[in-house]
């Protein structure tokens, strides 16, 4: 019995130590150490045994038990940290490999030239109004002295949500927001989107930005309106740049001026980019209607003031010299790629 019980040992250890995995270790487990199993046999027969060999020979089949069962813990312990360091290999990030470089946005042209005019006003004391796209017909046209039938309205055809409710179609309605809501001294700029019923083309879009002014206080005169204005495109356009004022209509502003400024490309010398004017339209401006100010509360006969209205895709065209507005609407990357 003692023999058989050494033999028992002796192949269970080189089977535990030849087990493959955690699985093939289980199996091996229940076959050795079982009910079924040739230890469990032996102990079944203790019976027979004489009353002075019995507790030798148990003492020496538990021992036997016990060494088995300490053997299969430490294999599984071992077969675990093996495995576990096989998984730990296997998911090695090697810190070492280049990375992939993620996207960086930019400004769009028009945002960064609107960054920069906004910028320009706030040094001069402005501050920046915000008005509703989706706007009353009184605030569009009539407050700016634009009745239902005035034939100006016609240049201007819009998008409409009711007979009364239509995409603006000028920032020039935020001055009538900003006069109702706030006593002179007034000094504001609007920049935002402005719509109308156009069809697209190089210089044509049915949505597009402008950027309103308008300064109202006791004492403004057109000497205001001409010195804030080259100061603008000093900034825009450089030191050496001039304006030059030509004499329009606009039904909010009396008297008013379309606003040229000298040619980037040639200084006034005239060529092709300017069609030999040396000067190239930018904006409209003129001082504000007694009629506008009196609609929204303001005495006229004790203030006066100037506004003017700029268009961004023209502002930034220029400056970038883009020759085709819907490049600015496209959004193709490789175009807005460039502007840094
Ligand atoms: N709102 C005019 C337009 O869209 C531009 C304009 C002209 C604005 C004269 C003004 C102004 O404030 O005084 O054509």
């Amino acid at each position: 019995m003692k023999e058989q019980l050494r033999q028992i040992e002796e192949k269970a250890k080189e089977a535990i130590s030849a087990a493959a995995d955690l699985k093939a270790l289980e199996e091996l487990r229940v076959r050795v150490l079982g009910k079924k199993s040739e230890l469990s046999g032996i102990l079944k027969q203790m019976g027979k045994l004489s009353a002075e060999e019995r507790p030798k020979m148990g003492q020496l089949a538990n021992k036997v038990r016990s060494d088995i069962e300490t053997l299969l813990s430490e294999k599984t312990e071992a077969l675990r940290n093996a495995a576990q360091n096989a998984r730990m290999a296997a998911e090695t990030v090697d810190v070492t490999m280049p990375g992939t470089k993620p996207p960086v946005g930019r400004l769009h042209p028009l945002q960064t030239v609107e960054n920069e005019i906004k910028e320009i006003f706030l040094g001069m004391g402005f501050s920046v109004a915000d008005g509703p796209e989706v706007e009353y017909d009184y605030y569009n046209f009539e407050a700016l002295n634009l009745p239902p039938d005035h034939p100006a309205r016609d240049t201007q055809d819009t998008f409409y949500i009711t007979d009364q409710i239509l995409l603006r179609t000028q920032t020039s309605s935020v001055q009538v927001h900003v006069m109702e809501h706030q006593k002179p001294p007034i000094r504001i700029i609007s920049p935002g989107r402005v719509y109308r019923s156009d069809a697209v083309d190089a210089t044509h879009s049915p949505l597009f930005h402008q950027i309103e002014g308008l300064v109202v206080d006791k004492g403004i005169t057109m000497a205001d309106l001409k010195g804030t204005l080259e100061l603008l495109m000093r900034r825009l356009y450089g030191e050496d740049c001039k304006i030059r004022l030509r004499p329009h209509h606009f039904p909010f502003t009396e008297p008013s001026a379309e606003v040229d400024v000298m040619c980037f490309s040639c200084h006034g010398k005239g060529c092709r980019v300017c069609k030999g004017e040396g000067y190239i339209e930018l904006l409209g401006a003129g001082m504000v209607h007694p009629k506008v100010l009196e609609g929204c509360g303001i005495d006229s006969s004790v203030y006066s003031g100037f506004a003017f209205g700029l268009g961004l895709e023209r502002v930034a065209m220029r400056r970038y010299n883009i020759s085709d507005m819907r490049l600015l609407f496209e959004n193709d990357m490789r175009f807005l790629e460039q502007f840094r």
